[in-house]
């Protein structure tokens, strides 16, 4: 019988990697309006709790979330948004809430939740963040969508810094 079968040739290819694909990445505006929808449902929570130890518990995950997502905005996103749309107004009026945002984080951080105060700051802090995200949701997002801008590479980007955010806190 003719051993007339090529030789197979060894292919490096055969022990390719098959571990699953990584969860598809999302783009930059998904990213930031899933932040927004995780943190307006901490809020929606601490509304619903009277214990001082799941106020506490809630307040520091918000105040954690809303720390790393203005700062991802503020490095990554709204540079690129500014540019893009060559904005002088919407991005310079996004920072200055977030300077109010940024405020009563800190104020929130360095006081007990058992008085009314506390209450009275966290409920400011919601409505700042509600209006100031229904801002980036009907004008700064839509806009940023009608431009050139890899809103994928913008999410990846986005992405990996909130992660590095995260784990830097968590030391
Ligand atoms: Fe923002
Ligand atoms: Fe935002």
């Amino acid at each position: 019988m003719p051993a007339n079968k090529a030789p197979t040739k060894a292919s490096p290819r055969t022990s390719a990697k098959t571990t699953s694909p990584l969860p598809p990445s999302k783009d930059a505006i998904a990213l930031l309006t899933a932040d927004h929808e995780e943190v307006s449902q901490l809020f929606a929570e601490y509304e619903g709790t009277r214990s001082i130890t799941n106020k506490k518990a809630l307040v520091a995950k918000i105040c954690t979330a809303l720390s790393v997502h203005v700062q991802i905005e503020e490095e990554i996103f709204y540079p690129a948004i500014k540019a893009a749309l060559k904005d002088e107004l919407l991005v310079p009026e996004a920072l200055v809430e977030h300077t109010g945002v940024k405020s009563l984080i800190a104020q929130l951080e360095v006081i007990e939740p058992d008085g009314e105060m506390y209450d009275a700051k966290v409920k400011v802090l919601s409505e700042y963040v509600k209006h100031h995200v229904k801002e980036e949701q009907t004008e700064m997002f839509p806009q940023a969508k009608a431009t050139s801008l890899d809103m994928a590479e913008l999410g990846a980007r986005l992405a990996t810094r909130r992660d590095e955010l995260l784990t830097h806190l968590a030391r």
